[in-house]
């Protein structure tokens, strides 16, 4: 039987709170990172949901900008598409646009995975960047400092979806995984590596993803269908960010009903 965890999910109104709340979220682990370690080292996902927080954080004005201590941040990515970093597909492409070119962070601070590589090659060369910025031993594995992750609507997250290689692997940190339906190869890290974070966070936002979020959370365990349900972290904490929209699918805690649609919740689940 799976691991026991406990899931808070917050919940706010619109994608826009959504992205301001997620922001504040980055913001505290980060700088709490910080404190106890100097330094964070974050692990973000792609796709288009960060999109939204990821210009919060670059934005001046926005209390968050002041709030992350940038010059100690060290950037990874739970995953990458097999394309050139000038691609539209491109993870990196998304976050440098949307974030990283407004920042103040090294580029030695920026750590991409090749997504223009041979997939098996750049698995190999993230995997030994990794073990170097963590400096780690035989067998250790990282502890990054925030895992964020995104939730696909066929239940898959980083880019290890239902039915491939991937989901097996738990030796090494970071592979190639051939995903058949879509026909493509990706970059991604594996389960060892997502569990050991320190905290660990899904961003999740539109009704389109309202079952999907039901059936990952509250259906049946069935994690070669919906990898997602793999994620338990080893801290025992697991914490989801939604709108609204996406919630809709989740219990209500007793009495945020009255507080009207208009406003934000938190609520806990066991899994
Ligand atoms: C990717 C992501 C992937 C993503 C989900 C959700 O490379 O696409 O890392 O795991 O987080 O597919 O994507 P959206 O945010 O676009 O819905």
């Amino acid at each position: 039987m799976p691991r026991p965890v406990s899931v808070t999910y917050r919940v706010w109104p619109t994608t826009d709170d959504l992205a301001a709340a997620a922001a504040e979220f980055f913001a505290s682990v980060v700088s709490a990172a910080v404190r106890v370690r100097g330094v964070a080292r974050v692990a973000l996902s792609g796709g288009t949901t960060p999109k939204r927080m990821f210009a919060l954080l670059a934005d001046r004005n926005a209390p968050t900008f002041t709030q992350v201590p940038w010059e100690r941040l060290q950037i990874f990515w739970v995953d990458e598409r097999c394309v050139p970093p000038t691609d539209a597909e491109s993870n990196y492409r998304m976050t440098e646009e949307a974030m990283l070119e407004h920042v103040p962070v090294a580029a030695a601070q920026v750590h991409r995975m090749e997504g223009e590589l041979d997939p098996e090659v750049a698995a190999a060369r993230y995997e030994a960047a990794i073990r170097a910025a963590f400096r780690l031993e035989g067998a250790q594995t990282p502890a990054f400092d925030l895992v964020l992750l995104g939730l696909g609507e066929d239940g898959h997250t980083a880019s290890l979806f239902s039915h491939t290689e991937a989901l097996h692997e738990m030796g090494r940190i970071v592979v190639a995984n051939h995903v058949l339906q879509k026909e493509t190869w990706r970059i991604t890290l594996t389960w060892p590596v997502i569990q050991q974070g320190r905290e660990v966070a899904f961003l999740i936002e539109g009704a389109a993803k309202a079952q999907v979020v039901q059936d990952v959370f509250l259906g049946a365990y069935d994690p070669e269908a919906k990898p997602a349900q793999m994620v338990r972290p080893a801290s025992g904490r697991l914490t989801l960010l939604l709108d609204a929209a996406a919630a809709e699918k989740l219990p209500r805690p007793a009495g945020s009903e009255a507080a009207g649609t208009g406003s934000s919740y938190v609520a806990t689940l066991e899994i």
